[in-house]
C-alpha cells in the first residue's frame, strides 16, 4: 500500500466517528502535511457564493478568499480539473500567499450527494521546490479527494 492509499484508509476511519467537514478535512490536512515530504502548505478552499473561502489547512497563515479564474485554485474550481503547476511563478495570475512557494498542486472536490456533482472546494498543497508533484502524487492526492467526496458531510 503507499502513502495515498494509507491515507485514504485513515481518512475514511476518522470519517466513521464523525463525517462533518470540519474535523475530516482539518485531520486530513494535518496528514498530508505530516506525511507528504517538502510540503509547506496543505489545506482546503471551500466554495463559498461566487468565491473560494480559507478552509482547515495547516501551513503559514494564508489568502482568505480566491476568486473563479484566478490564480491556481480559482483556475481548478472554475474548470473543474485537477492543476499541477511545476512553477507557480509561470502561472498566470498565480496569487502568492507565500513567496516560498515554487510549486503546488490543486484537486476539485465534489458533492456527489447533488446530482450535478457541483464542485465544493478545492485540495491545495504547496512546496518550496519547483516541480515537487508527479504524476504518483496525483494519482494518490485524486484516491484522497474520491475517499473525501464518499465519506465527508459537507
Ligand atoms: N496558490 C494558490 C493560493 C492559495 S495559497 O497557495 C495557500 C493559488 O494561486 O490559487
Amino acid at each position: 500500500m503507499n502513502q495515498y492509499e494509507l491515507m485514504a484508509k485513515q481518512i475514511e476511519a476518522i470519517a466513521k466517528e464523525d463525517p462533518d467537514r470540519i474535523p475530516v478535512l482539518s485531520n486530513t490536512s494535518a496528514l498530508i502535511y505530516d506525511t507528504v515530504t517538502d510540503v509547506n502548505w496543505a489545506g482546503f478552499y471551500l466554495v463559498d457564493g461566487d468565491h473560494l473561502t480559507l478552509g482547515p489547512f495547516q501551513g503559514k497563515v494564508a489568502c482568505i478568499h480566491l476568486y473563479p479564474h484566478k490564480g491556481v485554485c480559482g483556475t481548478a474550481w472554475a474548470e473543474d480539473r485537477p492543476l499541477v503547476v511545476a512553477n507557480v511563478h509561470e502561472f498566470e495570475g498565480h496569487v502568492a500567499c507565500d513567496s516560498k512557494t515554487n510549486s503546488e498542486i490543486v484537486i476539485p472536490i465534489h458533492d456527489l450527494r447533488k446530482p450535478e456533482h457541483p464542485v465544493i472546494g478545492v485540495l491545495d498543497i504547496d512546496s518550496i521546490f519547483l516541480d515537487r508533484f508527479h504524476p504518483e502524487d496525483r494519482e494518490g492526492l485524486e484516491l484522497v479527494v474520491r475517499m473525501l467526496e464518499s465519506v465527508t458531510r459537507f
